[in-house]
């Protein structure tokens, strides 16, 4: 653990966005510069690897062939490649030089959803094993254990809002087009959001970085085209709070996921759902959760076959 200088996590779609979690964690907790690479892209380009550089592919069914090829291609260049992969005995769990099985149960249907969560929780996991050998001091890695232990009643917490979040389906199935915005940890949460919502619903959605919508993507906004952000209270609330203004702007209907106990949210809000507060690097394992429910529910009622 303590040669490797650099990480590169590859996977496809969800996973993906689970390893852009998992970058945010292990840059911040083991100061590792970590690159993400979605696995149809890496294997075609000229990655520079040695044998300082460490790979995790990514992968629920341990079958992507994308995935797959990537693993290969990092192998044959020298790097040590560990999987993360949820179907035992799966050819990316055969093939990789080790790794983790995330034991998240079997994806039944199209969507990836509790796998994601349980990737979500191994990188944050591996992140800080890597991070105790260097730089991360005990007392932290023991509080990000600790609120780690308390982070599944507060999805619950999230799961419990079922039927506040179908409402608010029933309000927004004809809409034809949503824009997701998150910053920071929070922006692979919006991506992953936005994904859902296409994959099993079928409506037109993107996802932007919460600074980046200015730069072009702003000019789509109208009272037609509504906006779910997540603005819960971390260290890029304010930044946030200030994107939504934007957006307000523009009369965009804005709903946004925020943290309990922040009335101030409700003032920016068209629709507004809370979540419970936690540790910054554990948000994301909250807050993709109603926008999981939202795509369930927006694909139920437009009699998507979920
Ligand atoms: O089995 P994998 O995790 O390798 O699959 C990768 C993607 O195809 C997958 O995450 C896809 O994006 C999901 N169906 C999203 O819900």
């Amino acid at each position: 653990m303590r040669e490797v200088n650099r990480i590169i996590l590859i996977a496809c779609g969800t996973a993906s966005y689970a390893a852009l979690i998992g970058k945010y964690a292990f840059e911040r907790l083991a100061g590792i510069p970590t690159e993400v690479d979605v696995a149809s892209e890496f294997r075609y380009r000229d990655p520079i690897i040695d044998s300082h550089t460490l790979i995790f592919v990514i992968s629920q069914s341990g079958e992507t062939a994308d995935t797959l090829a990537a693993a290969r291609e990092a192998k044959r260049k020298g790097a040590f490649v560990r999987g993360i992969v949820n179907v035992v005995g799966s050819t990316i769990a055969r093939e990789t030089d080790g790794g983790t099985y995330i034991h998240a149960g079997p994806e039944l249907a199209v969507a990836s959803t509790k796998a994601y969560a349980n990737m979500v929780a191994i990188l944050l996991l591996y992140a800080l094993q890597f991070g105790r050998s260097r730089r991360l001091s005990l007392a932290t890695g023991r509080r990000l254990l600790g609120a780690l232990s308390e982070i599944v009643p507060k999805m619950e917490k999230a799961l419990e809002q079922d039927k506040k979040i179908q409402k608010l389906a029933e309000k927004y199935q004809n809409y034809k087009n949503f824009l997701f915005l998150g910053r920071g940890i929070n922006f692979p949460v919006a991506l992953e959001g936005s994904l859902k919502l296409k994959e099993i619903s079928y409506i037109h959605s993107e996802a932007f970085p919460g600074g980046e919508m200015k730069h072009g993507q702003i000019a789509l906004l109208s009272e037609n085209f509504p906006v779910l952000a997540i603005m819960t209270k971390n260290q890029l609330y304010e930044k946030m709070r200030s994107n939504i203004e934007e957006v307000k702007a523009r009369k965009a209907p804005v709903i946004l996921i925020a943290t309990e106990g922040d009335d101030k949210a409700k003032e920016l809000a068209e629709d507004i759902i809370y979540v419970s507060e936690t540790m910054e690097l554990l948000e994301p394992l909250v807050n993709t959760i109603p926008l999981q429910l939202f795509a369930y529910h927006m694909a139920v009622l437009l009699g998507r076959d979920v």
